[in-house]
């Protein structure tokens, strides 16, 4: 059975001990280690997931049997950590963006080729089953070719302001959000980053002492003609009708695709809340096993799992380039999302078109 490990347990790392928790269930892997500075926040955890804990990650490294490890902390610490994973010989998932750096990027790819580990991203808008399903339209020819198109994603403002107003200023929803879609966009037209031209706002945040874009609006154009505007921002509301709104158009010589990625037609309003809110099940919904233990599923879980599901094919004899022929979230991909975000993050400072190399 494979053993698996997380380093960084904030708010999303917990996605992470909740996907392998329930691959335990099912007899598939174990979850056997998690890392965090938090001390408090690991000692809860352990009552509710019940691996060993550590709060230095080299020291979990070194003691413990794993196969693969997950890195969630913050985005510009991901370098060194997935790099330590690599060379103590684990497998390694990381969390989006794969590093804020080209440098960064190619060093971790090095790091995992060097020590034949496989290096997974988790850009889990690719197993969205509506997204799976208009890349398998563009991929059967049915749009013909894109050419233009608009991928939108913007959070309630408690995500800078609550969630983590300690990094944000290191982020910014170019970063944090725009990954998603340049990654997304980038697999269903099958193309890489060309150029990017960006416009942002410095408002309402700098205004909250948090130092980054309210919004930034980027249009990319990519290798095979088109061109696509990506609009992310990080202020909407508090009273907005759910924590993220996304969704994606596309238009090519034969066709159009709209798809609103966040309201999937479930809208309620209880007295309890404040207002009305919509529920993207898809992404991540709480049910239960055969034996009545809390579990979740969605998109959220299996992009994390697939990771635990390929290392489990590696430790049974198979083999990364097998891997690579099925398709998996490579480093490479990591790298090409990466370069439209570093030009979309220098055409906001210059003002200028950049052009991705
Ligand atoms: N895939 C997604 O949709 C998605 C959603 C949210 C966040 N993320 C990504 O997940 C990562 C974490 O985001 P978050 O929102 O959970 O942030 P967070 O600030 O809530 O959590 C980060 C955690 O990392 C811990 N940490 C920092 N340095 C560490 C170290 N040296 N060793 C061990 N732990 C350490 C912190 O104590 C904290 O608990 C980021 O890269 C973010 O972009 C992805």
């Amino acid at each position: 059975m494979v053993r698996l490990g997380v380093i960084g347990t904030g708010t999303f790392g917990v996605n992470h001990l909740r996907a392998y928790k329930q691959l335990e269930y099912e007899g598939k892997a174990c979850l056997a280690a998690a890392s965090d500075l938090d001390e408090e926040r690991l000692a809860r955890l352990k009552d509710d997931f019940g691996m060993n804990i550590y709060t230095d990650y080299r020291e979990m490294l070194k003691k413990e049997d794993l196969d693969g490890v997950s890195v969630v902390t913050p985005d510009f610490l991901h370098r060194r950590i997935a790099i330590d994973v690599l060379e103590s010989g684990r497998h390694v998932l990381v969390e989006k963006p794969l590093d804020v750096t080209v440098e960064g990027c190619q060093e971790i790819i090095q790091a995992a080729e060097r020590n034949r580990r496989l290096l997974q991203v988790d850009f889990h808008k690719r197993f969205d089953p509506y997204h799976i399903e208009i890349r398998r339209a563009v991929l059967d020819g049915k749009l013909g070719d894109p050419l233009y198109g608009y991928a939108y994603m913007e959070d309630r403002i408690e995500v800078p302001r609550d969630w983590f107003p300690q990094w944000a200023p290191k982020s910014s929803p170019s970063w944090f959000l725009g990954i998603h879609m340049y990654d997304l966009i980038r697999w269903i037209v099958g193309s890489d980053g060309k150029s990017a031209f960006a416009r942002g706002q410095k408002r309402k945040l700098m205004g909250m002492g948090i130092d980054t874009y309210d919004s930034v609006q980027a249009q990319v154009t990519f290798e095979n003609g088109a061109v696509v505007s990506f609009h992310t921002s990080w202020i909407l509301p508090d009273r907005f009708e759910s924590i993220v709104n996304q969704g994606i158009r596309l238009i090519g010589t034969e066709g159009i695709i709209e798809v609103d990625s966040q309201n999937r037609g479930a809208e309620a309003c209880f007295t309890s809340d404040k207002g009305m809110r919509t529920y993207n099940s898809s992404f991540l919904f709480e049910t239960t096993d055969s034996k009545g233990r809390k579990v979740y599923d969605g998109y959220g879980i299996r992009s994390i799992q697939d990771f635990a599901h390929n290392v489990i094919f590696l430790k049974s004899g198979g083999t990364i380039a097998e891997l690579r022929r099925r398709g998996y979230i490579s480093g490479e991909d990591g790298l090409q999302a990466t370069k439209i975000a570093l030009a979309v993050e220098k055409s906001l400072v210059t003002g200028e078109e950049v052009e991705i190399d």
